[in-house]
């Protein structure tokens, strides 16, 4: 048994095409698994892996001679490509500056995401580093725009059925078991949330995921580390920027996922497999809405030690 994720329990097996090898150490530098060792200098496999092969494939990729091959695990060298060249990485003023034009954009056209765009999409997504190879983030994709209010419909009715959730009574009878910021957030967001999603979808304003023409539920497993998926959506959000789409994160959605029947049924209806803790939507479509100016945003503390 190898680190378990949803999909592998077992270690990748590595194959090595010794009389190439020209003892160069690369991968049993880069090994962080102690996987390799060198033995009269030509690589050999190491008797002290601590997880066994978990199939990162940072061996296959920083061998210069082709010598290794990892099988298993979602990884094969047939998924070896070579590197775009240096030139073609974006500059940190080019990054910067879509960065900064970056904004949450919740007003679209009606003009639908093109397949070849979602594939983009996904395709960079895909490359996000993730804690525990291969991914365990699984992805619903809601392709188009009616698609996406479908969702948002059932949803605002299935929050309807659990309202008694944000409900005084409730919030007061719970009030002893939650610390003093969950209380603030159920009081100052949570229920105003999941009235305004509700109320404002009985009167046909979509507020859930704004009628995007495309929306990404990223989600992890209960194996997978909960950053995963929102590290995922980010590379996401990102590639759609560069795609020249508007995006928005929407969080205010997988904690309602998470618990009881209702919460499985409507998991099942939507092909959610998991119930996940940091699951993260992000909607794309082409923006409606121009902005002039950014401001600048800062984080709650930098602290800096040197
Ligand atoms: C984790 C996360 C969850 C968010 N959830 C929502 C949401 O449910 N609805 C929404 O309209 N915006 C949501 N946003 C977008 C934020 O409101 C937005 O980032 C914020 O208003 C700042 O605007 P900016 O992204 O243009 O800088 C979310 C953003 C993040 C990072």
């Amino acid at each position: 048994m190898s680190i378990p994720t949803s999909r592998f329990k077992d270690s990748a097996n590595i194959y090595l095409d010794i009389d190439k090898c020209t003892g160069c150490g690369l991968c049993v530098e880069v090994c962080e698994n102690s996987g390799f060792t060198l033995v009269n200098q030509k690589v050999e496999r190491s008797d002290k892996s601590i997880f066994g092969c978990v199939a990162c494939g940072h061996c296959m990729m920083v061998c210069p001679a082709d010598v290794i091959a990892i099988e298993g695990r979602s990884l094969a060298p047939v998924q070896l490509f070579e590197l775009p060249d240096k030139s073609t990485v974006p500059t940190y003023q080019d990054l910067l500056a879509m960065l900064q034009r970056r904004r949450s954009i919740r007003e679209f056209k009606e003009k639908p995401v093109e397949p070849e765009k979602i594939n983009q999409i996904l395709e960079a997504a895909q490359t996000a580093p993730m804690g525990i190879p291969p991914s365990d983030v699984h992805v619903l994709v809601l392709e188009n725009k009616q698609m996406v209010r479908s969702f948002a419909v059932e949803f605002s009715n299935y929050l309807n059925g659990i309202r008694w959730m944000a409900s005084n009574w409730f919030l007061r009878l719970m009030r002893p078991f939650w610390s003093k910021a969950t209380n603030e957030m159920m009081q100052g967001f949570i229920k105003p949330t999941f009235d305004i999603y509700v109320n404002e979808m009985n009167k046909g304003n979509n507020w859930i995921n704004y009628d995007a023409p495309l929306a990404m539920y990223f989600y992890g497993s209960p194996y997978s580390d909960p950053a995963d998926p929102i590290v995922a959506a980010t590379y996401a959000m990102l590639a759609g920027e560069s795609l020249g789409l508007g995006t928005c994160m929407l969080g205010g959605q997988h904690p309602f996922f998470q618990h009881g029947k209702k919460a499985r049924l409507f998991r099942k209806k939507w092909g959610i497999k998991y119930p996940s803790r940091e699951g993260l939507f992000v909607i794309f479509g082409y923006t409606d809405i121009i902005y002039s100016k950014g401001v600048k945003r800062s984080f709650a503390d930098i602290h800096r030690m040197s």
